[in-house]
């Protein structure tokens, strides 16, 4: 194979950072979010039913593998460590941005992997900043998000907001203007998700989203991985010391998860991403209002180890998720998003300023 390119070196130097370094945001916005105790839920522990329907698609729970890899090596085994277990448990899986391999088609097979386990909701990655053009690259279009699609026979594409990432990033994009429009191309043509990729997304950009015609939004919200945190520890690498402290001052930048689930309540389906770490976390995201969480994190820290510890962990998330469901009385998932939830500062203050 020839030398890695750029965006193969950077895909690399990304999962190593977040294995090892402490990339997360300082505050758990989760602890500000309570569900209520039902002492009787006349209900049964075992009747309760996790399934759901997301973009058309039936899954066993509600539970989303975030897009993280692909483009490099070693992407190649944790992609299909992630595959493996979301075909063996019924949950949906993204791959990580595939611009990698759109430059370098040797790269294909990194993302494809996926192709031979039957997961029941496979979704395509791009980044938005690729979808218009930068100094240098061209811009991304229709037929970019077809070959992304095809590579991997995505169910959709998710389109990402990574603004903060760039920029911080030594080597970020610089230009934001007509994105919208962008998206609203490929929405008139394919299934897409916008999401954010741990910065939030507030009421606007979520209205002016669904306005673009996105099928749904995944919040990724402040409170899990920061962006700005890794590229922070990139930038250090690369000795670049203004980047550095852009991380740095940046870290904990964007609008907690639980806040941009309330705020981005515009009428499409939501996933809540963005510090997920538990099947309880998941319930509260679930009973804010979204009908999915998505976890990145903790699910490469599995896939470094196999696909069983992959299984072993969305097992546990399934069965925490189960007993929060059980202990608010809630026997569907349309339950759970009905029970009441207290919201306490600093997440509250969100809402609060929001409504005022
Ligand atoms: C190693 C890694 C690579 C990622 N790459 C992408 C990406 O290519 N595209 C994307 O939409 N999000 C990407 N993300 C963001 C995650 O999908 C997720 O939104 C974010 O990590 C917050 O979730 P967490 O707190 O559970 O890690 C990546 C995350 C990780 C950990």
């Amino acid at each position: 194979m020839a030398e890695p390119s750029r965006t193969e070196q950077r895909k690399a130097e990304h999962v190593n950072i977040i294995l090892q370094e402490n990339v997360s945001a300082e505050y758990n916005y989760w602890n500000d979010v309570r569900l209520v105790h039902d002492a009787l839920p006349e209900i049964d522990l075992d009747g309760i039913d996790l399934r759901v329907k997301f973009l058309g698609k039936q899954l066993e729970a509600p539970l989303i593998i975030s897009s993280m890899t692909g483009g490099f090596g070693m992407g190649k085994q944790i992609n299909e460590n992630l595959a493996r277990a979301a075909a063996d448990v019924g949950v949906a899986m993204g791959v990580g941005s595939q611009r990698a391999a759109l430059e370098k088609p040797d790269l294909f097979p990194t993302y494809a992997v996926v192709k031979d386990y039957d997961v029941p909701l496979v979704l395509a990655n791009l980044g938005a900043p690729q979808l218009v053009a930068q100094e240098g690259k061209r811009a991304y279009g229709v037929a970019d998000a077809k070959r992304a699609i095809e590579m991997i026979d995505a169910d959709a594409l998710i389109i990402h907001l990574n603004f903060l990432q760039e920029v911080v990033q030594p080597e970020g994009d610089r230009k934001a203007k007509g994105c919208l429009a962008a998206i609203r191309t490929l929405a008139s043509r394919f299934p897409v998700m916008a999401k954010e990729t741990g910065a939030g997304i507030s009421h606007e950009a979520a209205t002016r989203l669904k306005e673009a015609g996105v099928k749904a939004i995944d919040v990724g919200g402040l409170g899990g991985t920061s962006f700005s945190a890794v590229e922070h520890y990139r930038a250090r690498k690369e000795a670049s010391s203004l980047k550095e402290r852009l991380g740095a001052t940046f870290w904990n930048w964007g609008i907690p998860t639980p806040a941009s689930i309330l705020l981005s309540d515009v009428g499409l389906p939501l996933v809540a991403t963005g510090g997920i770490r538990s099947g309880l976390d998941a319930a509260k995201g679930i009973a804010l209002g979204a009908t999915m969480a998505g976890m990145a994190k903790p699910m490469l820290e599995a896939a470094k180890v196999s696909a069983d510890a992959v299984v072993t962990e969305l097992r546990a998330v399934i069965e925490e998720l189960k007993a929060a469901m059980f202990l608010t009385g809630s026997s569907s998932i349309e339950d759970l998003q009905d029970r009441p939830v207290i919201v306490s500062p600093p997440t509250a203050s969100w809402l609060e300023a929001h409504q005022a």
